[in-house]
């Protein structure tokens, strides 16, 4: 049986990558890398970085592939993202098709393959046909924290994580992902926020503080980052003060 393996590489540090990803990587005979879409061209950059400076199988070769759109105009969210998983199901057949029998494959997945992350269910259509094993990662939250020198949780209290199309009352300590529309502006200011973007990377801004008071700043940031790179990828933390 042919052996997949989801392997998280962290959200833009290759330090981030675990021993545990660095020896699934050399186990690979192929390995998977998106190619195509916003922000693409840095995150395969990144994608390749990473097999050049740890892969030492000789043996094994790396295949881009083109990720294909979703369909946002699709009036049913939930509609448009079965077909977009079903797409990329019959994609990785295809790539997998052509990899050697009993042989491994990776798929270097951004952050923590369990963290809004499609790979873990794409691959779980396939079901039956191959062996998969998962290799955790360090997640842009972590990264968010660390970046902050702050917890991610205060002492026995809960963490909510959503995204920003979901982002509504904040009634918990919240994180928000997926955020293109700056869906913190609509937030109480006299909420804490603690921000990242290019969290990990030489690239990282960070800001902090009351809401209110760094909001706009914020904006500003965001917009300066995404004309200068073309494509931005943001986290933050919302709570109350303490
Ligand atoms: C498709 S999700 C992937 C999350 C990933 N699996 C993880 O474990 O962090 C993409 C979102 O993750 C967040 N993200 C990923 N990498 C990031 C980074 N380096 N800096 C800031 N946010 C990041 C952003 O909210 C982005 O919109």
């Amino acid at each position: 049986m042919k052996t997949i393996l989801i392997v998280g590489i962290g959200a833009g540090n290759p330090e981030h990558l675990t021993v545990q990803a660095i020896n699934a990587l050399n186990r690979a005979d192929v390995l998977f890398v998106p190619d195509k879409g916003a922000g693409k061209g840095d995150l395969a950059a990144l994608r390749r970085d990473i097999i050049a400076r740890y892969v030492t199988n000789p043996a094994s070769r790396t295949v881009g592939y083109d990720v294909p759109k979703r369909d946002a105009a699709s009036p049913d969210y939930g509609a448009g993202v079965q077909d977009w998983h079903d797409d990329l199901a019959s994609i990785f057949k295809g790539l997998l098709d052509d990899m050697p029998e009993h042989g491994a494959a990776a798929f270097l997945v951004w952050g923590d393959p369990s963290l809004y992350d499609s790979t873990i269910r794409i691959v779980g259509k396939l079901r039956g046909q191959y062996a998969v094993e998962i290799v955790p990662g360090i997640t842009s939250i972590q990264a968010l924290t660390a970046s902050h020198g702050i917890a991610l949780n205060r002492i026995g209290e809960p963490v909510h994580i959503t995204t920003g199309r979901k982002l509504d009352d904040v009634k918990e300590d919240t994180v928000v992902m997926l955020d293109g529309q700056t869906a913190f502006m609509q937030a109480d200011p006299e909420l804490d926020i603690f921000w990242g973007a290019y969290l990990g990377t030489a690239d990282e801004i960070t800001i902090s503080g009351r809401l209110g008071a760094v909001r706009e700043q914020i904006v500003e940031a965001r917009k300066a980052a995404r004309e200068r790179h073309g494509w931005i990828m943001d986290t933050y933390l919302l709570r109350k003060p303490d």
